[in-house]
């Protein structure tokens, strides 16, 4: 059965997290990620997620109480544009999420916008263990949403395929334009 683009991406974060990798959640929003991440990365592992929104962050602080996952995750009340300056040294990342677009249930006018996503990108890369992965899952439905899928695409594929592989998995039947993925692999 075909997965959607959430779910799919979830499947891509099992394959890629082993128990104690640092990790990053740059689009924190409603915590599913970051709970998915925080039980994949193990009471060893360290989650780092990014939001710019209290009403985010503080969701997300509340879900990790209750579900006992809260020790191994931080997060900041920070775009991820300066996601770089929040690692810690000398450890490679296991695996990065975006998750892009508008709060589900929140300010549809507070969106993720192409240059800030395109330079956090661009930060976090070097840091990502090889063979590892950086997911971004596109939500092209909203008028800042194309603009910054389109320079996604461009982005990602010119890529250094020496370098990186870059995967694209979408539905391409479906209306009202569905999410969809581009999945880089760092390959060296
Ligand atoms: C689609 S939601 C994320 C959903 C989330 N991953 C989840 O599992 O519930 C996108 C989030 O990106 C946040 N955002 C927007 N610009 C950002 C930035 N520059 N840095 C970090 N987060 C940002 C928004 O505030 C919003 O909460």
């Amino acid at each position: 059965m075909l997965k959607n683009a959430v779910s799919f991406s979830h499947d891509l974060l099992k394959q890629t997290i082993v128990p104690g990798d640092l990790v990053i959640d740059a689009t924190v929003g409603n915590g599913n990620d970051t709970i998915l991440l925080a039980q994949l990365t193990g009471s060893r592992g360290t989650v780092i997620g990014f939001d710019i929104q209290a009403s985010a962050i503080e969701k997300t602080r509340q879900k990790l109480l209750l579900t006992g996952l809260g020790e191994r995750v931080t997060l900041h009340q920070v775009g991820h544009e300066n996601a770089e300056s929040y690692l810690p040294k000398n450890k490679e990342i296991g695996a990065i999420i975006y998750n892009l677009g508008y709060l589900p249930g929140g300010d549809k006018s507070i969106t993720t916008l192409k240059d800030s996503t395109i330079k956090s990108i661009v930060s976090l890369l070097p840091h990502l263990r090889i063979g590892s992965l950086l997911i971004i899952v596109i939500y092209s439905g909203h008028p800042a949403g194309t603009e910054e899928k389109d320079a996604l695409l461009q982005f990602s594929e010119q890529l250094d395929q020496k370098e990186f592989s870059v995967l694209r998995y979408q539905f391409i039947n479906q209306k009202n334009e569905p999410p969809f993925i581009i999945a880089i692999e760092r390959r060296k």
